[in-house]
């Protein structure tokens, strides 16, 4: 078995979706998995042509590959269904493709409820913590326990391990990012799930089937939610302007700041990335600054071209492979 994992290494909306979208264009994968996260999840793809947002389905349905929703994930079953009536009526086939692992837990209603009163972190409001807290203190329920789900169900270890497994490549898509995951990131204005490598595995996936590990990045740091973020410098509305920095799921807008490259760099090293997408590096064009922080200090760029170059030298000394890719997205 082969898998590549793409990871998030800011605070989610780096891009991810497209580059799963991108990967599914060019290697022969014969699953995509989710494996963290839920509905808070969006991710804006362009499929011939047109702007589709999903939440819960992996891209696999794009290309045709079984999508499978890992047992990481947590699903609400009215927003999956509605997930797939919206994708069948965007002209996208998922028949007999799209599947969730029998162990994976589900959000209720009421956990969907309970979300909404929360005011403090400044979640999607789509139930995911609520639901995780109840798989944990094992009082939640799994899809195996709804008549509704049946037709989707698939046990993994029957999917990957009853043929030779060298038959199956996968592509295992994150959601979220590193600065969102439950221990690593800035707690508690985190995500209820583990967003790294770790929780590729706990999907139940061997560690010697790595094959490689995308992270993905954008050229400037956002996150949405209930913490101050942004700087106070007036750049950073022109950035989210330029760059349409609104929640996919929500639709707020999305706090801006530098390139953290500390935390890119921790993200790297802590979860074996061995290559770097670097997304929207024209939207600081537009804005005609560049800047990143990075060792306690804020650099600052002439062009995009030295602000490249900087990316690549940084990712060489760790002996990553790096590519930029604009808006729209190419890879
Ligand atoms: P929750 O995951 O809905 O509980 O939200 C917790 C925090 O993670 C909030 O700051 C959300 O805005 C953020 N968050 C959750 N999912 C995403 C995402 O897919 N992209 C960006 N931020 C997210
Ligand atoms: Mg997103």
């Amino acid at each position: 078995m082969k898998i590549d994992v793409v990871l998030g290494l800011q605070y989610g909306d780096e891009g991810k979706g497209k580059v799963c979208h991108s990967l599914l264009k060019d290697e022969d994968y014969t699953h995509v998995l989710r494996f963290n996260g839920g509905g808070n999840a969006g991710h804006t793809i362009y499929h011939n042509g047109k702007k589709l947002v999903t939440h819960l389905v992996p891209s696999g349905v794009f290309y045709g590959k079984r999508s499978i929703i890992g047992p990481g994930c947590v699903v609400n079953i009215r927003k999956f269904l509605s997930e797939l009536e919206y994708l069948k009526s965007e002209g996208v086939n998922t028949e007999g493709l799209v599947f969730i692992a029998r162990n994976a837990h589900v959000v209720t209603e009421d956990h969907i409820v309970e979300d909404g009163r929360d005011t403090k972190i400044g979640t999607t409001k789509s139930g995911n913590g609520p639901a995780y807290r109840d798989k944990y203190v094992r009082t939640g329920l799994r899809a195996e326990n709804f008549k509704e789900l049946e037709p989707y169900l698939v046990d993994i270890y029957r999917e990957f391990y009853s043929k030779p497994s060298s038959e199956h490549v996968i592509l295992a898509e994150g959601a979220q990012a590193i600065g969102l995951d439950v221990d690593w990131g800035d707690y508690p204005y985190v995500t209820s799930s583990h967003c790294g490598i770790g929780s590729v595995l706990l999907n139940g996936f061997n560690h010697k089937d790595i094959r490689n590990v995308f992270g993905v990045i954008k050229a400037y740091d956002t996150y949405v939610g209930a913490k101050k973020f942004q700087g106070d410098d007036p750049v950073f509305e022109k950035i989210q302007e330029a760059g349409s920095e609104f929640g996919s799921t929500t639709g707020r807008k999305r706090q801006v700041n530098w390139l953290d490259w500390d935390l890119v760099t921790k993200s790297i090293k802590m979860n074996g990335v061995n290559r770097l997408v670097v997304n929207k590096t024209d939207i600081l064009q537009t804005v005609g600054e560049w800047k990143i922080k990075s060792r306690g200090e804020l650099l600052s760029f002439e062009n995009d071209k030295e602000f490249c170059a900087y990316i690549r030298g940084e990712s060489e000394r760790m002996w990553i492979g790096c590519k930029f890719s604009y808006n729209p997205y190419e890879i």
